[in-house]
């Protein structure tokens, strides 16, 4: 018999931007049987129902992390606290080019290492998918194919253009990971291993998602001085491609381009009038990746996450260390590689703007592997909740909710998801609106937030703030456009 749980007058904001109205909403089984007054006489032919009082809360669509590097995380530590207790109930993995397939090895490089070093073992998407789902990780996930995997797997110098031969090898893969349920294609030209790929390549690779219905996801070649020109390629590609573009955690990057979102939001605005385009986006001003030295300019603060030669500088700021060690800033950068960091190379109100426009989604971009993550990992959604509904206002309540469901699960193509509404699958957060927000920082990273009462992924109730994660976990891995109703 399947269970059952009424949720009884709660604010209900349906992930679609219709304004939050009070009432009830009825989950059965993995679905959502009925919201609002149906739910009375649904619940009324239900031998055991458990009533959950939701006066003074909100209950919302599971949120949608569409920006995650959560690949291995999933199967290595699939409880998924980091993103559950954020009231996150799906992860799209594979962004920024960076994914598992089809790489099988040990040690994997960088940038792939950021996915840790311990499930590149899945030639195919097949296997990924089976992995998931035998582990049934605490939240459901969905794939995109990185273009730089596939260049590891096929190329043998990465710093050409791939050739012919090779972009057939790499389509082959793709096309294969596609037939089997991968939401898109994803790049990340910005790093060294996939910036010498040229137009031709990305275009073959692109058209071979577009003929599955897929997206390109992309993290563009650069966010700093040249990125009007890094957009109009990724947007190049995708007209060529065509598919729909996601422009990956779009961000104005270092002091000298702080305040050209008046710039890069236009064009995106321009754009959207001749091709599906979106975005996703962190609420944060410092961003994460590896360690490179050649981001380090002596302005900006640079806090290491994590270095494999000196693990204990871990939670540094880089300007300390080379202080300490009376080098230049660069040059300990290139001591302390390979390894991880946090750059603070935004400004607020850029990232205000990017978070105000109706074409962003939210993603964390968390990265799982770190020793010392980005706060983005565990905080990401509630900050938003907290920071830019509840405290200033950029958003309202439906268009903060709308971003992190409704909106997300239509660009990537998931059917029966983001949305309340009945026959959808019950993935479902409930949260005090007067208390959700993140408590992670850059000192203290790894710190459940507040205020997320409830979660519950395909009917399964897998998290409650008061106790934390529950016995079960109920996550999926969810193919695109499958599991319509
Ligand atoms: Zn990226
Ligand atoms: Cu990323």
């Amino acid at each position: 018999m399947s269970h059952a749980s009424w949720l009884r007058q709660g604010r209900i904001v349906d992930g679609r931007l219709n304004p939050a109205w009070v009432g009830d909403l009825l989950i059965v089984g993995d679905r959502i049987q009925a919201v609002g007054p149906a739910c009375e006489a649904e619940a009324a032919k239900l031998a055991h129902v458990t009533t959950v009082d939701c006066s003074g809360k909100v209950i919302a669509p599971g949120f949608i992390d569409v920006h995650t590097h959560d690949d291995a995380a999933v199967l290595d530590k699939p409880d998924m606290l980091p993103k559950l207790s954020q009231g996150v109930t799906t992860v799209i993995v594979g962004n920024c080019g960076i994914s598992l397939l089809p790489l099988v090895t040990d040690a994997p490089a960088a940038p792939l290492s950021l996915l840790g070093k311990s499930q590149f073992r899945f030639p195919r998407l097949a296997d990924y998918m089976a992995a998931v789902d035998a582990m049934v990780p605490g939240v459901n996930v969905a794939a995109l194919v990185g273009h730089t995997a596939l260049r590891m797997r096929h190329m043998t110098n990465l710093d050409a253009p791939a050739s012919p031969a090779e972009i057939a090898a790499m389509a082959a893969d793709l096309a294969d990971a596609m037939q089997t349920g991968a939401l898109g294609l994803s790049s990340g030209v910005f790093y060294r291993e996939a910036f010498a790929a040229d137009q031709a390549e990305l275009t073959a690779l692109a058209s071979v998602a577009a003929r599955a219905g897929g997206v390109y996801a992309t993290h563009i070649r650069d966010e700093l001085a040249g990125i009007l020109d890094a957009m109009q390629e990724a947007a190049l590609t995708a007209r060529q491609g065509g598919l729909p573009l996601v422009l990956s955690h779009h961000k104005c990057a270092g002091p000298a381009n702080w305040g050209r979102t008046r710039e890069t939001l236009p064009l995106i605005d321009q754009l959207a009038r001749h091709q599906a385009i979106a975005m996703d986006v962190y609420p944060y001003t410092a961003g994460s990746t590896v360690l490179r030295d050649d981001l380090v300019d002596g302005v900006i603060d640079i806090l290491i996450t994590r270095s494999e030669p000196y693990p204990e500088m871990g939670g540094r700021y880089l300007a300390d260390i080379a202080k300490e060690w009376g080098v230049p800033q660069q040059d300990a950068c290139k001591r302390l590689m390979p390894g991880g960091a946090c750059y603070f190379q935004m400004r607020e109100d850029d990232v205000e703007r990017v978070i105000a426009h109706p074409l962003s989604m939210i993603g964390s971009d968390g990265l799982p592997h770190d020793e010392r993550p980005h706060p983005r990992l565990w905080g990401a959604f509630p900050k938003v909740l907290a920071c830019y509904w509840r405290e200033k206002g950029v958003l309202q309540l439906e268009q903060a909710i709308h971003k992190m469901t409704g909106l997300s699960a239509r660009n990537f193509h998931l059917p029966g998801r983001g949305v309340l509404k009945p026959g959808n699958w019950a993935d479902v957060v409930v949260f005090d609106p007067d208390l959700v927000s993140d408590t992670a920082t850059f000192e203290k990273p790894q710190q459940r937030s507040c205020g997320i009462e409830q979660v519950w992924v395909n009917g399964v109730l897998s998290y409650s703030g008061a106790e934390g994660l529950r016995a079960q976990r109920g996550g999926r891995f969810l193919r695109r456009g499958v599991d319509a109703i």
